[in-house]
Order: structure tokens, then C-alpha cells, then sequence
């Protein structure tokens, strides 16, 4: 009897981080239906990742950029730039965005990596990523959700052009978010206070 009890403790508590780690949820994922399309020219560029909704290891926690290239198609070539905060060497993450046909909003991402697979762990791997909103100048929301059975677990990003956005701005889009049963509270502030001018610097010369 004590047995069974403290194994179901252990349950509970396992849930409990794997909601604040990855993003757990009980039952399917929020529908969202699709209501815009997206303007392939405008979304391009480099965004600065501001609030996640997972842990990334410590290791390479920093200063993690986005930069979208127009393909064909309305398809993105997707480069993901990290720091790490230990060496100051950066990576990089290759992908590509493919528009599906049911939605313009949802893309699928397909990895195409170099990084080894400790850290590419932690980066977005292949899988269906959703625009959930953008006004391309500013913010783009950036939404993934996949069902298991009973369960589904979910990641989302807060992008932004510049590495910070404002409080009013960002209680918008929590106010969004909540609309589509999406817990903010699970969201954690990027650490991109401590991106040096010389690191983007750096990153210009990169390429
Ligand atoms: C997308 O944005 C570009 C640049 O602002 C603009 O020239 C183009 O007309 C837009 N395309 C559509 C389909 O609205
Ligand atoms: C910013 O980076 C410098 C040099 O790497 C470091 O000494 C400092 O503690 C960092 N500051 C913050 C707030 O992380």
C-alpha cells in the first residue's frame, strides 16, 4: 500500500516537470483554426528569440537568433544561432519551412544539421511548427503541439526583431495565447540581455 503510494507521488511529481520542462498538457492539442495567410517576403530577416516555453541547457542558453531566407515556393531556409555561454563559440542549426497545403500558417521543419545531437536536442527538431501570429515588424508567435494518446506536449516562442518587446505587446500576446488555452505561465524569459554588439558583429561576419 505505502509501496503504491509513493509511486504514484513519484508519477505526479514526474508530470509535474515534464509540464514545466516541456509543456504537458491533459487531452488534445488546443484547435487553432487558420485564419490569415502568410506574406513569405515580409516574415523573412532575423529575429531574436525573447520568451520560450522550455528549458535549454544551460550550456547554450544564450543569445539564440532566427534568421528566415525566402526559398521558393513560400518556403523558408531556416538558420537557428545559438551561443554558448561557455566557450562565446556560437552554432548553428540548419533547416527548412515547408508551407503545408491545409494551412498556410503551419510549417513543416525539416533539420538539416550540423550541430552534434547533445545540443541539437535542445534546438527545434523536424516536426510541425505554427505561426500563430506575426505583424512581421515586431513579434512573431511560433506555436508547436503534438497529441500522445491522452496527453500532448507543446512548445512555444515568442520572437522578436529586436531582443526585447514591450510590456504592453507582450500582454497581448499572453491574452492570445490564453484564448487558444495556452499557458503562459510556462513561458521563460530568453536569456539575450548579455548579446554583445560585437557577438552580432561577429555574426555578420559569419556569413
Ligand atoms: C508581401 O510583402 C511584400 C513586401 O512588403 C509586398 O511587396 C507584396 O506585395 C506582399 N505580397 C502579398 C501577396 O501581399
Ligand atoms: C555578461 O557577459 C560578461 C562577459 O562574458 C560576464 O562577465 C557577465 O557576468 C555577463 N552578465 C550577465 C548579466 O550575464
Amino acid at each position: 500500500m505505502l509501496v503504491k503510494l509513493h509511486s504514484t507521488i513519484v508519477i505526479v511529481f514526474c508530470f509535474s516537470q515534464l509540464k514545466w520542462t516541456t509543456g504537458f498538457g491533459l487531452g488534445p492539442c488546443p484547435k487553432i483554426e487558420n485564419t490569415r495567410t502568410i506574406n513569405t517576403t515580409k516574415l523573412t530577416g532575423h529575429w531574436f528569440e525573447i520568451e520560450r516555453s522550455f528549458y535549454l541547457m544551460e550550456l547554450i542558453s544564450t543569445c539564440v537568433t532566427l534568421d528566415l531566407n525566402e526559398n521558393a515556393r513560400g518556403r523558408f531556409d531556416v538558420s537557428v544561432n545559438t551561443r554558448s555561454a561557455w566557450t562565446g563559440i556560437f552554432s548553428i542549426s540548419e533547416g527548412i519551412a515547408i508551407p503545408t497545403k491545409v494551412d498556410p500558417t503551419l510549417y513543416l521543419y525539416k533539420v538539416n544539421s550540423r550541430l552534434p545531437r547533445l545540443i541539437n536536442r535542445y534546438l527545434p527538431g523536424t516536426g510541425f511548427y505554427k505561426v500563430l501570429k506575426t505583424d512581421y515588424n515586431n513579434y512573431l508567435v511560433v506555436y508547436s503541439c503534438t497529441n500522445y494518446q491522452i496527453i500532448h506536449l507543446d512548445m512555444i516562442w515568442i520572437w522578436g526583431r529586436k531582443n526585447e518587446i514591450d510590456a504592453e505587446l507582450r500582454s497581448d500576446l499572453y491574452a492570445l495565447l490564453n484564448k487558444y488555452d495556452i499557458d503562459t505561465e510556462r513561458l521563460i524569459l530568453s536569456k539575450s540581455n548579455n548579446c554583445t554588439d560585437e557577438y552580432y558583429d561577429d555574426l555578420d561576419y559569419y556569413y
